[in-house]
């Protein structure tokens, strides 16, 4: 009779999911480091793909921790994840608009990842696989500093600068949009009367 499938089977299969995500990735980052602009940027996200080949390796001393072979397993998720970056990659962004919405991508994959690692770290302990967990643990510590370095560029100076620029083209055009809102109550207000006339 078959085995059920246990917690050991869905934390390999998660390890899987992981090695198959950091290997898109090294993918991607050279892409997203060649679509900044700011210097600071493209240096984190350059750091990051050095940092994601050395989980690769780091995943890969896991695997063989438990007496497994490394292999991936198609990540949906971070497929999905890398796909929207590439669609933000192809506006026609002005260059800090660019930044904040290529951080932005960035977060999304590094978050994706945080909440993988963080299952794999707590059931590697559960089931008391402590070299894997404490390798993992060293990756999850890796991906928490680099989402924290992405928010550091967006909220140390990226998101004002494209803010800056957000309006530019309908400042004229803003202030009659007002007013016509205004214009709007108040004629909301006149049908209030009209239908009181009634
Ligand atoms: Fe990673």
């Amino acid at each position: 009779m078959a085995q059920a499938t246990t917690l050991h089977d869905a934390f390999l299969d998660e390890l899987r999911d992981a090695y198959d995500a950091e290997k898109q990735l090294t993918k991607a980052l050279p892409k997203m480091a060649k679509a900044a602009s700011s210097p600071q940027l493209r240096k984190a996200f350059e750091n990051h793909l050095k940092e994601t080949q050395g989980q690769i390796g780091r995943l890969e001393k896991a695997f063989a921790s438990l007496d497994e072979k490394a292999r991936g397993k198609h990540c949906d998720g971070i497929e999905g994840i890398i796909e929207e970056g590439q669609s933000v990659m192809e506006e026609d962004f002005d260059e800090t608009t660019m930044d904040a919405c290529l951080i932005a991508a960035g977060q999304r994959a590094e978050h994706y990842e945080m909440a993988a690692y963080g299952t794999l770290v707590a059931w590697a302990k559960a089931m008391g696989h402590s070299e894997a967990a404490s390798l993992l643990q060293q990756t999850l510590d890796e991906e928490k500093a680099a989402d924290a370095k992405l928010s550091a560029l967006a909220e140390g100076g990226i998101n004002e600068q494209a803010a800056d620029g957000a309006h530019a083209d309908n400042e004229e055009e803003g202030a009659p949009a007002l007013v016509g809102g205004g214009r709007q109550t108040a004629s909301g207000n006149d049908s209030t009367k009209r239908s009181r006339r009634r």
